[in-house]
């Protein structure tokens, strides 16, 4: 099917309107946010699923029991789906954990009035786009990738859900309030230290042995195990996990093994173009 059939534009970016319905787009927009929620925000393929399994971990000082009965989407809900529309949000006990894909400018007014705290998740890039395009060949409710070169043509024009990498990741950049940044990459690197940094943010003292053990359950391995967090809960209607697995390598770099180099080059090209006043440093540089 074709984006005129499955997407819709809202506030300048393309929403697949099975999962953001306008009557879920409306509940956001008159949502009301208390200063002590924790608001995890990414741009699609990210490692928003992979910090709906850190954060609830840090915030029950370790306890697993919601990562063990909770599907990610209803422990940290995406405010802007369509599910969240049946979860009695507003009576959830504080601290409230949601999450969501939109941009700044997106928000409602309630969330530039309390500010509450913001944790961004940047990715690769190149990685995202490999990721995006294996999620949008298994997943029904979004537009097929098509060829290689036509999703990146897209991908970098911002013709795909959630619009331009460029303009999410710049613009959260700019929101100076309560945030904290992390790569996909750190956490690669070291999930240790990333689990001990977001404790310190979210104002949680946990100790070493905490922070082994919620690190240790959410290595790529050991999360893709769990049956609240890999999706395959969900009908193969709606993800064919035949096509490709929801958590899928969980790597930093695959984009290695997906891009041409013309690819890479025109890819670069672009990038630096879109970056080229940003002097945030990415941990993929
Ligand atoms: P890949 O497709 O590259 O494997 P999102 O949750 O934002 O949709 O992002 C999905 C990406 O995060 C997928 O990337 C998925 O495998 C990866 N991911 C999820 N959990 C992870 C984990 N525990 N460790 C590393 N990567 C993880």
């Amino acid at each position: 099917m074709t984006a005129e059939d499955l997407y819709m534009m809202y506030k300048g970016v393309l929403m697949p309107t099975l999962i953001h319905p306008p009557e879920s787009l409306m509940r956001f927009e008159r949502f009301t946010f208390r200063p002590d929620d924790v608001l995890i925000v990414t741009y699609p393929k990210s490692g928003t699923t992979w910090m709906q399994e850190i954060v609830p971990l840090i915030m029950s000082g370790g306890d697993p029991s919601s990562v063990e009965t909770l599907h990610n989407w209803d422990r940290v809900p995406w405010l802007e789906e369509a599910h969240s529309c049946s979860l009695d949000l507003d009576n959830r006990p504080s601290p409230r954990m949601f999450t969501t894909h939109f941009l700044p400018r997106m928000m409602p007014p309630s969330f530039f009035e309390v500010k509450p705290k913001v944790i961004y998740v940047m990715r690769n890039p190149k990685d995202v786009f490999t990721s995006s395009f294996h999620y949008c060949a298994m997943a029904s409710f979004l537009v097929d990738p098509g060829s290689q070169t036509e999703f990146l043509q897209k991908f970098l024009k911002g013709e795909v859900m959630f619009g331009s990498w460029f303009d999410h990741v710049k613009s959260w950049l700019d929101y100076k309030e309560q945030i904290f940044y992390i790569c996909y990459e750190e956490m690669i690197k070291d999930l240790q230290d990333s689990v001990a940094r977001l404790a310190v943010f979210l104002e949680k003292s946990l100790d070493n042995d905490a922070i082994v053990k919620i690190a240790e359950r959410c290595v790529f391995q050991n999360m893709k195990k769990n049956s609240m967090s890999n999706y395959s809960a969900v009908p193969k209607e709606i993800m064919d996990t035949t096509k490709s697995e929801f958590l899928r390598k969980g790597i930093a770099g695959d984009w290695k093994n997906q891009m041409t180099v013309a690819e890479v080059e025109y890819f670069d090209a672009v990038y630096a173009e879109n970056m080229k006043d940003v002097d945030y440093r990415f941990a993929w540089d």
